[in-house]
C-alpha cells in the first residue's frame, strides 16, 4: 500500500463506525496524510484499519498523531508503559493463565460496556487496540453509539440528565466482576472522579451520552434513585441497533472516540485460543466538569 491519493471511507453501520483503506499507517505519516483520518475519527467515532502489521514502536508513532498518550495504570500487567496489555497470556513466560487466575478474572471487567479512562480526572480522548495474536473465533470487540443513545433519549429524560453529574471510579467497574477485587493500591492510585453526564464533540458539536461501567452514581440521587437511572440509561443506549461488532483479524487495527461510543470485549475460549491485544489511550485535554 501507498500514501498517494486520499483514503477510502467505507461505512460499518448506518450510525457510526468507518473502514479507512488505502494507506499504509505502520510508517510515519505526514500532517497531509493524517489530517484525512482526524477528520474521519471525529465524525465516525469508530476507524478500523486491516492488514496493518504494528508492533509496539510503530503502535505507538501512529497513536500519537491524535495526540499524547497515557501511561497504563498499575492494575494492568504492562504497568507503566504506554500499552494496556489484553490477553490470556502471562507477560513473562507468553503461555496461556489459568481461568480460574485472578488477572483472568480481572480482566472480566471489559465485557461490560465502558468507555476507557472515565475514572480520570481528564478521561481520554480516544483507544487505539491492535493486534499481535488474534483466537480464530470469538473475542469480538463491540461498539456502541452515543451519540444515537444521546438523541434517542426521550426528550424529558434528556432534559432531567442534562444538568446531572456522576461520579465514576475503577472501582465501580471492578466489582461488577467481583467485590473486593481492586488492591489497596489501586483504590488508592484512582479515587472517584466527577463527570457531565455527555460529552460533546468540539468540531461537529455532536453530543453524546457518557455512561458506563466505571460510572457508579449520580450526585445528589439516593443509591436506589440512582442505580435505577443509570440502568434505565444503559438499555436504553445499548439497544441492538446501536452498536456494532468486530471480528478481529491479525494486522486489524481500530481507533475509537471514548467520547463518543462505548465499548467491550466479548467471550473466546482462552483455554484453546492464545489472545494478545496491545492498546494504547490517547489523553483528553480537559476534565469534563470541575472537581
Ligand atoms: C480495551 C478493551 C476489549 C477487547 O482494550 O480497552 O476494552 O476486546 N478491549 O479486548
Ligand atoms: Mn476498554
Amino acid at each position: 500500500m501507498r500514501n498517494t491519493g486520499p483514503i477510502t471511507v467505507r461505512k460499518l453501520h448506518p450510525l457510526f463506525g468507518a473502514e479507512i483503506s488505502g494507506i499504509d499507517i505502520t510508517r510515519p505519516l505526514s500532517a497531509r496524510e493524517f489530517g484525512p483520518i482526524r477528520a474521519a475519527f471525529e465524525e465516525h467515532s469508530v476507524l478500523v484499519f486491516r492488514d496493518q502489521p504494528m508492533d509496539d514502536d510503530k503502535q505507538i508513532e501512529f497513536s500519537e498523531n491524535f495526540g499524547p498518550l497515557e501511561t497504563t495504570l498499575s492494575a494492568n500487567p504492562a504497568a507503566g508503559t504506554k500499552f494496556a496489555r489484553q490477553s490470556n497470556l502471562d507477560i513473562n513466560t507468553g503461555e496461556p493463565i489459568p481461568s480460574d487466575d485472578i488477572r483472568m478474572i480481572y480482566q472480566k471487567a471489559n465485557y461490560f460496556w465502558h468507555s476507557d479512562s472515565s475514572f480520570k480526572r481528564i478521561p481520554s480522548l480516544c483507544s487505539v487496540l491492535a493486534t499481535r495474536i488474534c483466537p480464530p473465533e470469538g473475542g469480538n470487540t463491540e461498539f456502541c453509539s452515543m451519540r444515537a443513545a444521546w438523541d434517542a433519549l426521550p426528550p424529558a429524560l434528556r432534559a432531567t440528565v442534562g444538568p446531572m453529574i456522576a461520579e465514576h471510579a475503577l472501582v465501580y467497574s471492578r466489582n461488577r466482576v467481583q467485590p473486593g477485587i481492586l488492591s489497596a493500591k489501586s483504590l488508592a492510585e484512582y479515587p472517584p472522579v466527577r463527570q457531565r453526564m455527555y460529552r460533546d464533540n468540539p468540531i461537529n458539536g455532536r453530543r453524546a451520552l457518557y455512561i458506563g461501567a466505571h460510572c457508579g452514581h449520580i450526585e445528589g440521587l439516593p443509591k436506589p434513585m440512582s442505580d435505577a437511572l443509570l440502568h434505565e440509561l444503559t438499555w436504553r443506549a445499548t439497544r441492538p441497533e446501536f452498536t456494532l461488532s468486530h471480528a478481529w483479524r491479525e494486522g486489524d487495527v481500530i481507533v475509537w472516540d471514548n467520547r463518543a461510543v462505548l465499548h467491550r470485549a466479548t467471550a473466546y475460549d482462552a483455554v484453546k485460543h492464545k489472545r494478545l491485544m496491545q492498546r494504547t489511550t490517547v489523553a483528553g485535554d480537559a476534565p469534563t466538569v470541575p472537581q
